[in-house]
């Protein structure tokens, strides 16, 4: 078993390099399957979830080198299997982009439900209406979803909700089909802007990505190309809360500050003083509390959820009470106990969260119950007073590459150590 292990109340000084984004890559390996070339991806961020999506191309049958440490090229033309097993499929949630990719350029896949993790439920029938209204059939049996097509058309769909997943997927799936799709009530997240660059780069027609409304018309043939993914915005943003939360002044470099902006206007309301370049932000702590805050998550460009943990652990240090309100998920507070045994005053009552400040954490053992609650964690260890060992660190390494390594370039006491004894089960989002 690994673990973290922060020795606090270091601050943090210096330069931290932003990958790729995690849900942007997500999306746009399985993309790839659609080009009738190689495609060249840069600024792939090498995290979990992207091994995992790259074994299931290589098995598949595409032909996947790296060209460098974060320059992959796909070649997907040899690709013949349509089946994505449950043992990969449960590893991480992004895996139900291989429905729309492979039933548009097979007209069948055969892809096992999402792996979920515990953020409560996560139903993809937003996913299923899209397949179904561009013309296809689909089943679901002994947790296989099967969805098959004759021929594919164009059409015109209202999401009930706003939802990335849908919307990638209803994007990927209606990119070669007989004339226009539009979708209406569709989710904007940078990601989303970013899959449609790429498609668009392999000679797709998607127009309107970013904002509420996406019109794609089907084109015959998509064909290689050499693209790079955008940053990570969660990633640049838990560094953010993180050099915030231990003081000192730090550059977050490779970002893109317009994607920051609901992040940066938080921590600006707290009393955190933030200077803006054209591809870099700069942070400069506090020695004294935060003011206290209320914030609720939204889709973009709203408060993002997956900054809602990392958020609530900055909180815990202001000063007075905050109140979080979680509008996306139903249970995005499992990291509240873990904080509890770190001195936090945290209550939660259904999908709000009341944070009253403390004078100050102190390190404790505790257990990443998800990816970002992992982050959380690791934002009270870089502040709290002591030794905190994080467990089940596999959630966090789906998502921040090398971030021990980052960290102590900043000057953060935080190593990675082995202890006997297995991981948790693997399961992801
Ligand atoms: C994506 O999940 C991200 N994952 C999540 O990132 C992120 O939290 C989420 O978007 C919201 O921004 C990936 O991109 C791989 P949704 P996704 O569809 O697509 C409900 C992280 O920490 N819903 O926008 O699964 C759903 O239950 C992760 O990096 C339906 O009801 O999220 C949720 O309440 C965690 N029916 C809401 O919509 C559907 O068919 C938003 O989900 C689909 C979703």
């Amino acid at each position: 078993m690994e673990k973290f292990i922060i020795n606090g109340g270091h601050k943090l000084n210096g330069d931290i390099y932003i990958s790729g984004a995690k849900n942007a890559a997500v999306a746009i390996l399985p993309a790839a399957i659609l080009a009738d070339g190689p495609c060249i991806l840069e600024n792939v961020p090498m995290i979990n979830d992207v091994s995992v999506c790259l074994k299931i191309l290589s098995e598949m049958g595409a032909d996947v080198k790296m060209l460098n440490k974060s320059t992959i090229q796909i070649d997907a033309r040899h690709i013949r299997d349509t089946v994505v097993p449950y043992e990969k499929a449960r590893l991480f949630r992004a895996s139900y982009y291989f429905m729309g990719a492979l039933l548009t350029k097979f007209n069948h896949a055969k892809v096992s439900m999402p792996g979920g993790c515990a953020l409560g439920d996560r139903p993809i029938d937003q996913h299923l209406k899209c397949f179904k209204a561009l013309g296809a059939n689909y089943s679901i049996e002994s947790g296989i979803v099967e969805i098959t097509a004759d021929r594919l058309y164009g059409t015109q769909i209202y999401f009930d909700k706003i939802t990335v997943g849908a919307t990638i997927n209803a994007m990927l799936a209606a990119v070669k089909v007989d004339g226009l799709t539009i979708l209406e009530n569709a989710a904007k997240e940078p990601h989303i802007v970013d899959l449609a660059n790429f498609l668009n780069s392999m000679g797709a027609e998607i127009m309107g990505a970013g904002t509420d409304v996406i019109k794609i018309r089907g084109v015959k043939k998509l064909t290689g190309t050499q693209y790079a993914i955008i940053p990570d915005q969660i990633e640049a943003g838990t560094y953010m809360v993180a050099a915030a939360a231990a003081g000192g002044d730090v550059t977050i470099r490779n970002v893109i500050p317009k994607h920051l902006e609901p992040i940066s206007s938080k921590l600006e309301k707290m009393g955190v003083i933030i200077e803006e370049h054209d591809d870099s932000l700069r942070i400069i702590g506090s020695n004294r509390p935060y003011e206290r805050m209320n914030l609720k998550t939204m889709p973009h460009p709203g408060f993002p959820t997956d900054m809602q943990p990392q958020f609530a652990a900055l909180l815990t240090l202001s000063n007075g009470t905050s109140i979080i309100t979680e509008s996306i998920y139903e249970d995005r507070f499992r990291y509240v106990d873990e904080l509890r045994r770190m001195g936090a005053d945290i209550s939660v009552d259904g999908k709000v969260a009341v944070i009253e400040g403390v004078d100050k954490l102190t390190g404790a053992p505790v257990k990443a119950a998800d990816l970002r609650a992992g982050a959380a964690l690791i934002i009270a260890g870089l502040c709290a007073k002591g030794v905190t060992e994080i467990e089940d660190i596999f959630h966090i390494e789906r998502g921040y590459e090398d971030l021990a390594a980052k960290l102590r370039a900043i000057g953060a006491d935080i190593v990675k150590r082995e202890f006997p004894g297995p991981d948790a089960m693997r399961i992801a989002m």
